[in-house]
């Protein structure tokens, strides 16, 4: 079968299409027929192995996994033994962030990862673009406790995990404002945003509106910085460490103080992310906001094109016709 294969860390250089064996399925796993996976992110910080903190789930010195790809949409071929509630010629989708080698014709995946049914009326894009942003920005979403009519900003509002995001607090009848480039604050408006804030001519900081939360979605902000947005309890989440790491000692520190807090998301449960956002593809409350799609054979391309951090939502690479 043909893969996007690499033998160690490095930049989208790395990456060859070579033709590889096919995997045997194992007796609790899938095989899928990838149709479709994205690039996005947690790939890149897969293919370069930074932050090294990364290395501990995929290889310390060189990939575990010679074939990137974290998620994927396609059709089940063939089932092993030991499974039970698939069945060949499902239509499936999955996401996994130390990775499912998914970037390759075929994958074998085990039925204890976060894999989905794709629901009727959902493409094999939209089940695959609705996986890792989503999966983070749920993340998010459980660190708090949600209530109607709460107001919220989010900063990076037309990134994988910000579009996500947005979509999710107005399903949970948020107030949303959320911040992006001139060129695409229209998308912010089309995803849910009650009010949007162009990044490039506003400094989001000094916004005269009060929050119940503030999510940093692109992590370019302090708690420091955003505290005069939030309420007197108001929580600040971003999807970055901070300067010196601070925001996870943040979290630790402002837990035991009175008033307006941090919250860092350790991103976890990734099948009951997939379990909500399938149920909310299903009946209409959730649309990816996708941004273009790459051939297999320009994987470098796709690559390099998500490492600019200008994609807006989900970048697709097609694995092959359907
Ligand atoms: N914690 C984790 O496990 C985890 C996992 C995945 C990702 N992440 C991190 O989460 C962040 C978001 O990932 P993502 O995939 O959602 O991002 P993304 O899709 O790459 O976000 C890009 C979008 O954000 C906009 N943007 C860039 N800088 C901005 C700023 N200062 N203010 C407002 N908008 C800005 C960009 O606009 P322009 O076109 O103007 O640049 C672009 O539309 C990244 O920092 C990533 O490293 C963390």
């Amino acid at each position: 079968m043909k893969a996007a294969v690499r033998s160690r860390y490095g930049l989208p250089e790395v990456l060859n299409i070579e033709e590889t064996e096919r995997p045997v399925v194992g007796d609790e796993e899938i095989l899928v027929k990838v149709f479709v996976t994205t690039v996005n992110r947690t790939d890149c910080a897969n293919l370069t192995g930074k932050p090294y903190v990364v290395r501990i789930f995929t290889g310390l010195t060189a990939p575990l996994n010679a074939i990137p790809g974290t998620d994927f949409a396609g059709e089940v071929i063939e089932i092993g033994k030991q499974v039970s509630g698939f069945k060949p010629g499902d239509r499936v989708f999955g996401f996994d962030d130390s990775g499912l080698s998914s970037m390759a014709e075929f994958t074998s995946v085990s039925v204890k990862k976060a894999i989905r049914l794709i629901p009727d009326g959902i493409s094999f894009e939209q089940a695959v673009a609705s996986a890792e942003g989503a999966h983070y920005a749920i993340n998010f979403i459980n660190k708090v406790k949600l209530h109607k009519g709460e107001r919220a900003l989010v900063n990076g509002g037309t990134g994988a995990i910000g579009s996500a995001l947005i979509q999710l607090l107005k399903y949970y009848g948020l107030k949303v404002v959320a911040t992006g480039p001139t060129e695409h604050l229209d998308k912010l408006t089309e995803i849910g945003a009650d009010r949007n804030i162009n990044y490039q001519k506003e400094d989001f900081t000094k916004d005269q509106g009060k929050f119940d939360y503030v999510f940093d979605s692109v992590g370019k902000s302090t708690f420091g910085d955003c505290k005069s947005l939030l309420v007197e309890d108001g929580i600040y989440i971003s999807s970055e460490l901070g300067p010196y790491s601070q925001n996870p000692f943040l979290a630790i520190s402002t837990t035991f103080s009175e008033g307006k807090k941090v919250r860092f998301p350790l991103p976890q449960n990734t099948p009951a992310s997939l379990e909500l956002i399938s149920r909310l593809l299903e009946n209409g409350h959730f649309r990816p906001l996708i941004d273009r799609s790459f051939e297999m054979e320009d994987v470098r391309h796709a690559f390099s094109y998500v490492m600019t951090g200008q994609k807006i939502g989900n970048v697709l690479l097609k694995i092959r016709d359907k």
